[in-house]
């Protein structure tokens, strides 16, 4: 389907106004995603790589955290919408001032944009804008809670190579008390079938984690053996306060991913990693840059991934229609 052909679709909105979580997310709506991300993905390969589905609508991207591929794909997934994109630069802000994000985003909202991308240190953070602000809200990471665009471009990528989601042994590995990917991830791979595992030393898996429906071990090989896909989380060393192992060394010995315990996994298996890397500790070099690795095309199918997710909230072919 390419994405003239969207409007003529059964599905063709999202039943939130937001995206916080893809935990609200219903298996429809999840497929209609996917499969707005894949006529988004024909756009990517024209040579004028535009379509003028949210011309006049305005989108802030509001990073209060370090980004590279999520704020760069929003904005680049913006402008192939036609969308009137503004970047705010944190540190050059009044939230330098004092400015609580409470006013910031009223402020902002005063300027009536459409759409607010935000990322942010605070679990709970574009929960808050939602309740204030008549722009959507899209979460583009929020503490330690959900990063949901990035668990859509995972499934993305993962059935645009299985051709499915339910049925899959996926296993995530790494420090996943810290990771908002893992929690997005689970709800989403959970909804669609799949059959998650999750792997780590004890003090880094969250202690409630099997209420959300997947299996838990500390030993990596049960994880990887006959997995189809392995997603390697990263130690987020800045959120940790004390001592999780004993040191990188031995995380990366009793942990780490290597092409010897790849060899435990299906002949096809997918290499994933949400990115940034920590190479030689939660997967090596010849891993990251291997033939499973799909860890490039994650970052190309974000681009895609984020120009669905617009539309659709922008109202998707309804929009359209009624533009
Ligand atoms: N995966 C991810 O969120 O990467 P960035 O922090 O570079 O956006």
């Amino acid at each position: 389907m390419t994405v003239e052909q969207l409007a003529t679709s059964a599905l063709t909105a999202l039943r939130h106004k937001h995206l916080l979580s893809t935990a609200d997310l219903s298996p429809e709506e999840i497929t209609l995603v996917l499969d707005t991300a894949e006529a988004m993905k024909e756009v990517g390969a024209r040579p004028i790589k535009k379509v003028p589905a949210l011309r006049g609508k305005t989108v802030v991207n509001l990073f209060f955290e370090p980004s590279t591929r999520t704020r760069t794909s929003f904005e680049i997934a913006e402008k192939r919408l036609s969308a009137d994109t503004l970047n705010i630069a944190i540190a050059t802000s009044s939230v330098v001032k004092g400015e609580t994000l409470a006013d910031t985003a009223l402020t902002l909202e005063a300027m009536s944009p459409d759409m607010i991308v935000i990322r942010h240190s605070s679990s709970g953070a574009p929960y808050l804008l939602s309740r204030i602000c008549r722009s959507a809200i899209i979460n583009a990471g929020d503490g330690m809670h959900e990063h949901p665009t990035q668990a859509l471009l995972d499934a993305y990528t993962i059935r645009e190579r299985k051709k499915r989601l339910s049925g899959l042994k996926v296993a995530i590995i790494g420090d996943l008390l810290h990771s908002r990917v893992l929690r997005s991830n689970v709800h989403l791979l959970t909804t669609m079938g799949a059959e998650v595992w999750v792997c780590g030393p004890p003090t880094l898996v969250p202690a409630d984690i099997r209420r959300l429906g997947v299996t838990v071990t500390h030993v990596i090989d049960d994880a990887v053996r006959e997995a189809d896909v392995v997603m390697l989380l990263r130690i987020q060393l800045e959120r940790m306060e004390g001592a999780f192992f004993p040191s990188l060394r031995e995380y990366f010995a009793v942990f780490g991913m290597t092409e010897a315990r790849l060899r435990l996994a299906k002949p096809d298996v997918m290499i994933m990693h949400p990115g940034p890397m920590n190479r030689g500790v939660e997967i090596a070099s010849e891993v990251a840059d291997g033939p499973y690795s799909v860890i490039l095309d994650q970052v190309a199918n974000g681009v895609a991934v984020r120009m669905a997710v617009l539309y659709l909230l922008a109202g998707g072919a309804a929009h359209e229609d009624a533009a």
